[in-house]
């Protein structure tokens, strides 16, 4: 087995003391204390993180209303404004070796994934988003007041930055939701504080190197490392904030919203899920089954699109979740810089004892394990890929986020029957559809409750398409032109001629 050769500057950077970054420079967190954040892999300590509190988030805000508020960056060009997002994407494609070394370190993802998939990404969402600058227009409009008979205006919209905004992050794939999070708020003219996810702080650490090479100006971007209730909460609940933007767990969603009430700032908030994904009989045999495991299966299930629900038309239900099993089975599992390493461990001993917690609730609930089902060895936080079926509608298992690589899996006769089964459920994120009739693919998509629906594939990211949830699944979309939405406020500008 080979393994991948750790980079000289990425073993640098994480034996440095890493420090928290507000106002452009780097600075300890108030209390003085720190955390160390785990290799997954080995359950070892991997770098030392400053654990910012309320004190630290108050800091960053002030810079970062300082910035907005009397800063260089509300005087630059919209084309000025893009080059510097543009660059980012640049630096991190220069950086790729390094962030995806780090991704992998920190998170568990095999380094291949991360290389491949969040690293590249991350790059494409700045310069998709660079490209907005300069394209954020409102529009005229023709009046008709009714009370102001024979009187003409003249009117028109303006599309204008929300100001400061705290952006909560998770640790499933920490870069790219800080890109996700990062290049709509910056392309649009906010000024940001980022919180990352405690199990995963360095590659936002990198990032916010990059982005003050990048030129943005001192202030405009701060990140503050901590933990949820101690740097999340406050940023969440600050009167200075104008607008949260988090992503994570509904439970947690929950608490922003009412962090959020105090002075009303604006949430857009990316939740969980319990996506769907629908094997008809005539889909075609190869790809669905590959499809379905891919569906679960990437980023250990991590994700929160992942498709935990698998439904299959009665008729080939056996033969589908044969093979779903034989993938699952045959999946390396191990450490992320092993190049031959298909799956790595999950993030966190907290996540490996949530997941194996389903898995024995499943069993206690009588459901049938086809394959998988347990912890692997005693060192990590490895779990093994997981096929259940025979579940009742409510059971945990089928009912609530996992967040692992567990899928359940049922037949279903009709496409009525399962418009309505992939829909019961609290939660509408993604969904998958595999037929060869394209009827019957685009009358599912319309049926399906969810922000996103895949037909014949699974699990595809892209810059362009907005991403969010129906239901429980969230408030807002991020991504493609619709994330311009949730960092911009329209003002109506009316004039009498
Ligand atoms: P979490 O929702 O607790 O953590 C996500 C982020 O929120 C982290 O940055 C955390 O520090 C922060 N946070 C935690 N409590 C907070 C609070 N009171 N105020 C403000 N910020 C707070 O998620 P956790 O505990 O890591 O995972 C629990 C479950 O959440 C997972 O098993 C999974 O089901 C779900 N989840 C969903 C994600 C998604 O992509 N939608 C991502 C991560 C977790
Ligand atoms: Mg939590």
């Amino acid at each position: 087995m080979s393994t991948a050769t750790l980079d000289t500057r990425v073993e640098s950077f994480t034996q440095a003391p890493h420090q928290l970054f507000i106002g452009g420079r780097w600075v300890d967190a108030a209390s003085g204390e720190t955390f160390i954040t785990p290799n997954p892999a080995t359950g070892e300590a991997l770098a030392s993180i400053a654990a910012g509190g309320p004190e630290d988030i108050d800091r960053a805000v002030r810079a970062a209303r300082a910035a907005f508020d009397e800063g260089p960056w509300g005087r630059m060009t919209p084309s000025e404004r893009g080059r510097v997002v543009w660059k980012i994407g640049d630096l991190i494609l220069e950086h790729l070796e390094e962030l995806a070394q780090l991704e992998s370190l920190d998170n568990g993802k095999p380094l291949t994934v991360a290389r491949a998939a969040d690293v590249p990404l991350a790059a494409d969402l700045f310069h998709y988003m660079a490209g907005w600058a300069t394209k954020l227009d409102g529009s005229s409009l023709s009046l008709s007041v009714p009370y102001a008979p024979g009187v003409q205006f003249h009117a028109y919209t303006l599309r204008e930055p929300i100001g400061v905004v705290g952006q909560i992050i998770p640790w499933n794939f920490p870069l790219l939701m800080a890109a996700w999070k990062l290049g709509p708020a910056l392309a649009t003219g906010n000024c940001v504080i980022l919180k990352p996810a405690e199990q995963t702080p360095l590659s936002a650490l990198l990032l916010a190197q990059l982005i003050a090479e990048a030129g943005v100006p001192d202030g405009v971007v701060n990140v503050v490392t901590g933990f949820g209730e101690d740097a999340g909460a406050p940023l969440a609940a600050h009167d200075m904030v104008d607008k949260v933007a988090f992503t994570g767990s509904t439970e947690v969603g929950k608490l922003i919203v009412q962090a959020a009430i105090g002075n009303l700032k604006k949430v857009s908030l990316e939740l969980g899920g319990k996506s769907p994904n629908v094997v008809f009989a005539d889909a075609d045999p190869d790809a669905s089954v590959a499809g379905a495991a891919n569906a679960i299966f990437f980023n250990h299930g991590q994700c929160c699109v992942a498709g935990s629900r698998l439904f299959v038309e009665e008729s080939r239900f056996d033969e589908v979740v044969e093979g779903v099993a034989e993938i699952a089975k045959s999946i390396k599992v191990g450490d992320g810089f092993a190049e031959d390493t298909q799956m790595g461990p999950l993030v966190s001993d907290e996540q490996l004892r949530r997941v194996t917690g389903f898995l024995d609730s499943g069993r206690s609930d009588g459901a049938e394990v086809v394959t998988g089902g347990g912890q692997i060895g005693d060192h990590g936080y490895f779990v093994e890929p997981t096929v259940i079926t025979r579940t009742r509608p409510e059971m945990r298992i089928v009912r609530e986020e996992i967040f692992g690589p567990v899928v359940v899996a049922e037949p279903f006769q009709s496409l009525d029957d399962i418009a309505a089964l992939a829909n019961d459920s609290s939660y509408g994120l993604g969904a998958g559809v595999w037929t060869r009739d394209i009827s019957k693919a685009h009358a599912m998509a319309k049926r399906l409750r969810a922000g996103t629906v895949w037909i014949n594939c699974y699990n595809i990211f892209d810059a362009a398409l907005p991403f969010g949830g129906y239901k429980q699944s969230g408030w807002g979309r991020e991504m493609g032109h619709e994330a311009l939405e949730a960092y911009t406020e329209v003002k109506a500008v009316c004039a009498q001629l």
